[in-house]
């Protein structure tokens, strides 16, 4: 942990005060240097108070995402979350991860960034993303998993998505096969999975995420807004993006380890338990194709299986699956 992520630890710890010479012996440091450190992170926008009886205090937090305080929060994790940069502005964070994997950097290296000047969603969409109304990151993975294999990843992060959502905002949150997150009915996050990979071997996945988090109807185009909505409509609150990314994270971490320990059916269960495609009939666009069936579950790949008109159980691994009724 940096010396930021420790101040902000401590600090969260102890809501009633932690003396200068306190943080000092923790960090092994001057009192001089802390002062130092806490008029930096002042600086940042963390209101920290300091007093003769309670050492320094933390009053208010800014809304804005900073690396030190994502680890602080986030505390120990296996792989995902172990190092975590933010960037004020990218094109895509897609593209810096994909650009830290060519580097070599081991995965689990989560890039942040708090607009998006080309943000990209599935199908060569644009991706919406708005300064420091929503949480946009990549992820870089090395799973050892076959290319088909990789819908596994997407199918975990809707997981995680999900439970972070609901356990932080208390909404109704469900899935949409294979990437969408929806409250009451419309999309508010997404997922893009995008990898390089041999034959019968991923090199490297990247793993990017898009939530609506404090969006407001405005923010939305005109023609979007019957299909998208944000985490802040839906709970008539802002939500703090930190926290939601912190449980985010440690989410991930936890799916992608049970990816990574073969138990990737217990996943599948939780996924079809809150799914909504499942057991309704669909129409599934694959470039110039449209197969129409019944989705009856995942397999173990995480594909979606579909009963066509035909009878034929057919797995589908992407393409834009609409829900007929
Ligand atoms: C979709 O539902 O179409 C997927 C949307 C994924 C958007 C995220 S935002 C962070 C990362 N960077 C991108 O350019 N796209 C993903």
């Amino acid at each position: 942990m940096t010396p930021d992520a420790k101040i902000l630890s401590a600090l969260r710890e102890n809501s009633d005060g932690v003396s200068g010479a306190e943080l000092a012996g923790q960090l092994r440091v001057t009192r001089a240097a802390i002062w130092s450190r806490i008029e930096e992170l002042r600086a940042l926008g963390y209101e920290i108070e300091a007093g003769p009886h309670f050492g320094y205090r933390l009053v208010g937090e800014p809304d804005a995402l900073h690396a030190d305080d994502l680890l602080a929060r986030l505390g120990k994790t296996k792989t995902i979350g172990r190092d975590i940069r933010v960037f004020e502005q990218t094109t895509s964070t897609n593209d810096v991860v994909e650009k830290l994997a060519r580097d070599g950097v081991r995965e689990g290296v989560v890039v942040f960034a708090e607009s998006q000047t080309r943000g990209r969603g599935r199908l060569g969409r644009k991706w919406l993303s708005p300064a420091r109304k929503g949480l946009w990151f990549s992820i870089l993975l090395r799973p050892n998993l076959r290319p088909q294999e990789t819908t596994q990843l997407t199918v975990a992060s809707a997981v995680a998505l999900r439970r972070a959502i609901a356990s932080e905002t208390g909404l109704s949150v469900g899935i949409k096969w294979p990437n969408d997150v929806l409250v009451a009915g419309k999309k508010a996050a997404g997922i893009l999975t995008e990898m390089s990979a041999e034959l019968d071997k991923v090199r490297y996945a990247t793993l990017g995420i898009g939530i609506d988090v404090n969006l407001g109807a405005a923010d939305f185009p005109s023609e979007l807004r019957k299909l998208a909505t944000s985490l802040r409509i839906e709970a008539g609150a802002p939500v703090s993006r930190a926290a939601l990314a912190t449980a985010i994270l440690r989410e991930l971490d936890r799916v992608y380890s049970d990816i990574c320990a073969g138990k990737f059916s217990a996943i599948a269960d939780e996924w079809e338990e809150h799914c909504a495609t499942i057991g309704n009939n669909v129409a599934v666009q694959i470039g110039d194709r449209k197969i129409r069936g019944r989705a009856e579950s995942l397999d173990n790949d995480g594909a979606l299986l579909l009963r066509t008109e035909h009878g034929r159980l057919e797995p589908i691994f992407g393409g834009d699956v609409t829900i007929e009724r």
